[in-house]
């Protein structure tokens, strides 16, 4: 080939490649500096509570037990009947996710199956009404903000109760022929919904997150008058932050997203993305993964294959190293007392944060390649070595420049640790050996965080 028509085809690679590198609009980087400023606490939180509460407590079955057993309403009454938290006590709860380092906290003020937990005037399908006149979301919010944490309600937009509610998608009744000649009024059941949003939002005080679950095929973004209903959150809530599941986001791969007008943060469930999660022009979005701590959200009176705390704390690192979030599930029981296990779980996270919480608050992802004792995290000039793998001999912080190292401290002692360059005649430039022990064991089973300062 000739050079010119070898220059020709190069010109018209790098043209083409610059205009498929969209460049964001003004609006777009508007927004995104807008959710980037309101999420700001909240990213720097990095760990949550998420509770899910609800009659569906009482089959202990799952908060899903309505739908996957088909129950009618009239079955389901009997739940709702004995569904009496007599232990509950808000402020027991918010000690402990106080003390296991949470630093917010959601509870389903409505799951699916259509029951309050709230007092609302526009229903008597709550607990209000054969508790005493007690709503549990207030006792809830004043507990938890007392402790001083940020406080956030989960509500369903789905609604297995509610007779307007079409029998779609993975509704109880939705193989039911004769429940399905009924007339659904779509338009009675947004008031009520965008209605009860409202007494939330404006009858509770300041909440700091609304958490909504969930959209799927067309019941999605308008179906909902989710445009309305956020307008309306924000003028009753200024400077509140939304989830994203106002608005189904299947089929847009997670490299194609926007930060959306109807949510601020994503919501990956069950598992975390293997890699910081960017929108379509590489700019960091907030996220958070919601995870149980065994397998299901609501409380479950067989299923203790509960994580361990070695493992939450993996979990929380790998996310901390990503820039995301962990929320954190507790599904308490009939009673309202959170599960001894979880407690317990927790109480050994709590251990852990409180010597080693600086390598989670307000930390992030760096760009150091990950390696094979760990993770890091990163503030600034200080980068966290997580050490979370069995390894052998010093651990190499490969990527770091010895030369720009301040100090090197073991994060739960403060005591500082010997560094050197080079290690079996491995003189690598951008090798740092840390000294971490004489044994071959961790001085923290769980993680052990060696502190790096940068000198910039
Ligand atoms: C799912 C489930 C729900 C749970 C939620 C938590 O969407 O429907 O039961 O509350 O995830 O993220």
């Amino acid at each position: 080939m000739k050079r010119n028509s070898i220059a020709t085809l190069l010109i018209l690679y790098l043209a083409f490649n610059l205009m498929a590198q969209e460049t964001p609009s003004k609006e777009y980087q508007a927004r995104y500096q807008e959710v980037m400023k309101q999420t700001q606490w909240w990213r720097e939180a990095r760990f949550g509570m998420f509770i899910h509460f609800g009659a569906y407590a009482v089959p202990g079955r799952g908060e899903w037990v309505k739908s996957n057993e088909r129950l009618t309403t009239e079955q389901y009454q009997k739940y709702v009947d004995a569904f009496n938290p007599a232990d509950f006590d808000a402020k027991k709860w918010a000690k402990v996710a106080k003390a296991a380092g949470m630093k917010y906290a959601v509870l389903t003020a409505k799951h699916h199956d259509g029951f309050c937990l709230f007092d609302s005037k526009l229903t008597d399908y709550k607990l209000s009404k054969q508790f005493g006149g007690r709503d549990l979301v207030r006792e809830f919010l004043d507990a938890f903000r007392a402790e001083g944490l940020k406080v956030g309600l989960y509500y369903s937009i789905i609604d297995w109760h509610h007779p307007d509610y079409p029998n779609v998608g993975n509704h109880p009744q939705r193989d039911d022929k004769e429940y399905a000649k009924r007339n659904f009024n779509w338009d009675s059941y947004l008031k009520y919904m965008h209605g009860q949003v409202e007494e939330l939002t404006k009858n509770y005080g300041k909440l700091d997150i609304m958490w909504f679950d969930y959209s799927f095929g067309e019941y999605s973004g308008e179906k909902w008058k989710a445009n309305e209903l956020v307008k309306m959150i924000r003028t009753n809530q200024p400077g509140i932050i939304l989830d994203n599941r106002l608005k189904v986001n299947e089929g847009v791969s997670l490299k194609q997203r926007e930060i959306g007008t109807l949510g601020d943060f994503e919501t990956p469930e069950q598992g975390i993305p293997e890699a910081p999660l960017m929108d379509k022009y590489n700019n960091p979005i907030p996220w958070e993964t919601c995870m149980t701590m065994n397998g299901v959200w609501g409380y479950s009176e067989s299923d203790h294959n509960w994580k361990s705390p070695e493992l939450l704390i993996h979990c929380l690192v790998n996310c901390v190293s990503k820039n995301g979030n962990i929320l954190l599930n507790v599904g308490p029981d009939p009673r309202g007392n959170f599960p001894a296990e979880c407690v317990n779980i927790l109480a050994e996270v709590g251990k852990w944060i409180d010597k080693n919480g600086e390598s989670i608050y307000g930390c992030g992802a760096n760009s150091l390649k990950r390696q094979d004792w760990g993770r890091y995290t990163q503030k600034g000039n200080l980068i966290y070595a997580h050490w979370l793998y069995p390894y052998l001999g010093d651990l190499n912080a490969k990527g770091i420049d010895a030369k720009e190292v301040k100090n090197v401290f073991m994060l739960n002692s403060g005591a500082e640790l010997v560094t050197y360059k080079t290690w079996f005649g491995n003189n690598e430039t951008d090798n740092l050996f840390i000294k971490v022990s004489k044994s071959p064991q961790k001085s923290d089973l769980l993680d052990t965080v060696i502190k790096i300062e940068m000198n910039k």
